[in-house]
């Protein structure tokens, strides 16, 4: 039996119409820095499905780089890097927290910590501020995006100039999160009771007694200070401006249509969640791929004992002359060999059984099976990848959610401590023999937590993929949201509902106690002429 020519139309037809709709176009709003290798992965995934993506840069971005063969890009002129996009200003940002740290403890310092966060929040945003003005301004730019006719816009929202574009061209939003301008991003949208929810910075787990309750407080207090005098209104010009002023940079971040979230809960503490949150913490992770055979044969002749492998992310090269030397002089005196990433001057006590290296396939060498332990400041790249091979950790952390990252992975036995201002070469190799101990059971915790990661349903990045097209398949997810961020606070605490039944409440008593009055007058009225 041929195939009959309507059959054959109608089946091309539909192979066109159907490959039409697959090909979405995609516009992304990224955050320099190690936030954009994340969201590049998302970038790259939703390439291969082939999407059309474009991407708005700046003309001084730091790592998002004009020419890729996964997306065209529009660069938006920036005049001045913002300081998150500056090496220079990242370093003695990180100098300046690490003094603030040697006195920690003390009111002054806890001040200081903030008042030096503050400062560098607020000096960023009013720089973001600058190219979403000067994205509006530019009418041809406008026009150009708008007549493209985008299917989705995804961003990350640490600074919400994405979000406040994506509202502008009434584009279903993804956020690829975990930070908002405000704290963590589930305080936004999902009940978060600072009862077992430790605040950002408090370094504290989901189990506090009474007096951590209180500084939990505290310090989810001054996020709440940051979102309302630094984090919300440098936009409210712009808002009011293009949106009226009901609403503000918050409303339109709590009003995205699915948050993809960069969590997983074999490493965050459980807590309340949405039906549009998304969970794809470790997206990042992938098999390791075979070492260059320089690498391989060092890693190799550690025979029985294995390697250990240091870096302190794409920030940081090193600690400085002492504490290099302090790390180096703790290597030498192990029977491990180490991998250690290290961009500074080459330490005089450093151990034959040590390799120093400007570069490190990271992923390469945690699945390689003689790693025995990672030494990181603690950022989550670096954390899901060793949670993905298994590897234990020790912990250097440094700056913003470092220090609550490590306590998470501390509190399921997978990881050590060790602390920067105070770090000595006995600490130090004390901390890694525990790790490296078999009785301590590091090694056997993580390889539980590696099993219960893996142990999904579907791999977080095609969970992202699914849900990315799923939003542009219905164009948009409104029917997942709640619509709790649109309450004014005294309606979502139902502070006015228990006001009326208090009022209510009142009136009873009064009438209660009222007629009681009236009666027992009656009645004595009554018996006192009986009386008589
Ligand atoms: C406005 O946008 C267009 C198109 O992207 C670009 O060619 C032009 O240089 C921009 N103008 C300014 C002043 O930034
Ligand atoms: C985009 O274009 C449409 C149709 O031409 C128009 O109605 C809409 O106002 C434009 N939006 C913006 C933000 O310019």
């Amino acid at each position: 039996m041929g195939t009959h020519p309507a059959l054959m139309f109608f089946l091309l037809f539909s192979a066109t119409l159907s490959s039409s709709c697959d090909g979405g176009k995609v516009l992304v709003y990224p955050m320099d820095g190690s936030h954009w290798l994340n969201m590049k992965i998302l970038v790259e995934a939703l390439h291969s499905r082939g999407h059309q993506i474009t991407v708005l840069r700046t003309s001084t971005s730091w790592y998002v780089s004009e020419f890729s063969p996964h997306y065209t890009s529009i660069t938006v002129i920036q005049e001045q890097p913002q300081n998150i996009e500056s090496q220079d200003f990242m370093t003695s940002f990180l100098e300046r927290s690490l003094e603030i740290r040697q006195n920690e403890g003390s009111l002054w310092a806890f001040f200081e910590f903030y008042s030096n966060l503050f400062n560098m929040v607020r000096e960023n945003h009013k720089a973001v501020v600058k190219v979403i003005n000067s994205i509006f301004e530019n009418k041809t730019l406008i026009r150009e995006l708008n007549e493209t006719g985008y299917d989705l816009f995804l961003t990350d929202p640490a600074f919400p100039a994405g979000v406040i574009l994506a509202h502008y061209f009434q584009l279903p939003l993804v956020l690829n999160v975990r930070w908002i301008a405000t704290g963590e991003a589930h305080f936004a949208i999902a009940p978060s009771p600072l009862s077992y929810i430790p605040a950002l910075f408090s370094q504290y787990s989901d189990k506090m007694f009474f007096f951590q309750r209180i500084n939990n407080v505290i310090y989810h207090g001054m996020l709440v200070y940051m979102h309302y005098y630094i984090a919300i209104p440098p936009y409210q010009a712009i808002c009011d401006r293009y949106f009226g002023n009901d609403v503000n940079a918050m409303t339109l971040t709590q009003g995205a249509d699915l948050w993809l979230m960069r969590v997983d809960f074999t490493f965050e503490l459980p807590r309340p969640t949405m039906p549009n949150v998304v969970y794809i913490g470790g997206f990042q992770g992938k098999p390791s791929k075979p070492l260059p055979p320089d690498f391989e044969d060092f890693l190799e002749s550690s025979g029985e004992h294995g390697v250990i492998i240091m870096t302190l992310g794409t920030l940081l090269g090193d600690l400085g002359p002492d504490k290099s030397e302090i790390i180096a002089s703790a290597f030498a005196s192990l029977p491990q060999k180490v991998v250690w990433r290290h961009v500074g001057k080459r330490p005089v006590s450093l151990g034959s059984n040590t390799m120093l290296i400007e570069w490190l396939p990271q992923n390469d060498i945690l699945g390689h099976p003689k790693t025995k332990v990672f030494i990181t400041h603690g950022g989550t790249n670096g954390l899901y990848e060793a949670i993905y091979h298994g590897v234990p950790v020790l912990g250097i952390p440094l700056i913003f959610d470092q220090y609550d990252n490590m306590v998470r992975m501390r509190a399921r036995g997978v990881a050590e401590i060790v602390e920067v201002t105070t770090l000595d070469a006995e600490s130090f190799t004390s901390a890694l023999k525990n790790i490296l101990n078999p009785e301590k059971a590091y090694k056997q915790n993580m390889l539980k937590l590696s099993q219960l990661h893996h142990d999904k349903p579907i791999k977080p990045l095609d969970n992202a993929v699914f849900w990315m097209e799923y939003v542009m398949r219905h164009k948009g997810a409104a029917h997942l949201r709640t619509e709790s961020y649109k309450l004014p606070w005294y309606a979502y605490y139902c502070v006015d509902v228990m006001a009326v039944f208090v009022a209510f409440g009142l009136v009873i008593t009064a009438l209660f106690w009222v007629s009681c009055r009236c009666c027992i007058r009656c009645l004595m009225r009554t018996k006192k002429p009986k009386q008589d």
